[in-house]
């Protein structure tokens, strides 16, 4: 039986008497590549706000890694967030210093290791998302996939087990996607990593996909293997894997 690394129960959300979440379930598996796909508006990045600890649990149930995060209290919690990565869209480095720099943060705020070792992990982790040569850029030097990368190197730099993005596809053009999601395989294969991917890119999900929850309206329609997704004759699925040809 394949180990769960996220279950959600019965998740509400609401904010100012506008529900966002109406009471979802789902699981995400351990080796897996869970993408969370839907339309815009539907309810995607508020469910991976929840995930990483971001918003509190108002109702229902989010288990991740083991943590309980609707009942664990502030040490339970900051252990969590050490062994979570997370990938925002923009990659949100400090642009005032270098990749290197930005890469270093997570391991100078949550290990007691010596300068040179920290450099050598610094450096290690680059390599990993082939950013060997960026070490000494600034963020403003960086391209659009160059950055949502060593974005990913500073979210891996703690080695996490779980690693959760958002849209870390949108924008980029089809050549740098298809590195990136290079990436994402190479790391599920090398280093054992489990990942929540939200996506809308069609390509890129057939790509990296090992299951979808696929989000409508606050309310998960469909959860299970992509080919399974795509062959579902749900309206909204449909929409989404096969969209109509738009008429000039
Ligand atoms: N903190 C908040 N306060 C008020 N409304 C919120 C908050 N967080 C999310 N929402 C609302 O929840 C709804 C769903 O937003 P969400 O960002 O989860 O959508 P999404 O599926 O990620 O869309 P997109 O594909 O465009 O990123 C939106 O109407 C948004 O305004
Ligand atoms: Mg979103």
């Amino acid at each position: 039986m394949a180990e769960p690394v996220v279950t959600v129960r019965n998740l509400h959300a609401a904010f100012e008497d506008r529900t966002v979440l109406s009471g979802i379930s789902f699981t995400a598996y351990r080796d897996q590549i869970t993408v969370i796909m839907g339309a815009s508006g539907s309810g995607k990045t508020t469910i991976l706000k929840h995930l990483i600890g971001l918003y509190p649990v108002q109702q229902g149930e989010v288990e991740v890694l083991g943590c309980p995060l609707h009942s664990a209290d502030q040490e339970r919690l900051s252990d969590f967030y050490r062994r979570i990565g997370v990938l925002f869209q923009n990659g949100a480095l400090l642009n005032s210093i270098t990749v290197g720099e930005n890469v270093s943060i997570p391991l100078e705020q949550n290990t007691s290791l010596p300068r040179p070792i920290i450099d050598l992990l610094v450096d290690y982790k680059l390599k990993q998302v082939h950013l060997d040569h960026a070490r000494h850029l600034m963020p403003y030097q960086l391209s659009g996939g160059m950055h949502r990368r060593a974005g990913l190197a500073r979210a891996l730099a703690l080695d996490p087990p779980l690693l959760f993005c958002d849209e870390p596809s949108s924008g980029l053009d089809p050549v740098t996607l298809a590195g990136l999601d290079q990436l994402f395989l190479a790391l599920k294969k090398q280093l054992n990593m489990s990942m929540v991917i939200v996506s809308h890119v069609l390509e890129s999900v057939r790509r990296i996909a090992d299951r979808v929850v696929f989000v409508h309206e606050g309310q998960i329609l469909f959860e299970g293997a992509l080919d399974e997704a795509e062959r579902s004759s749900l309206e909204p699925l449909q929409r989404f894997f096969h969209p109509p040809l738009q008429s000039s």
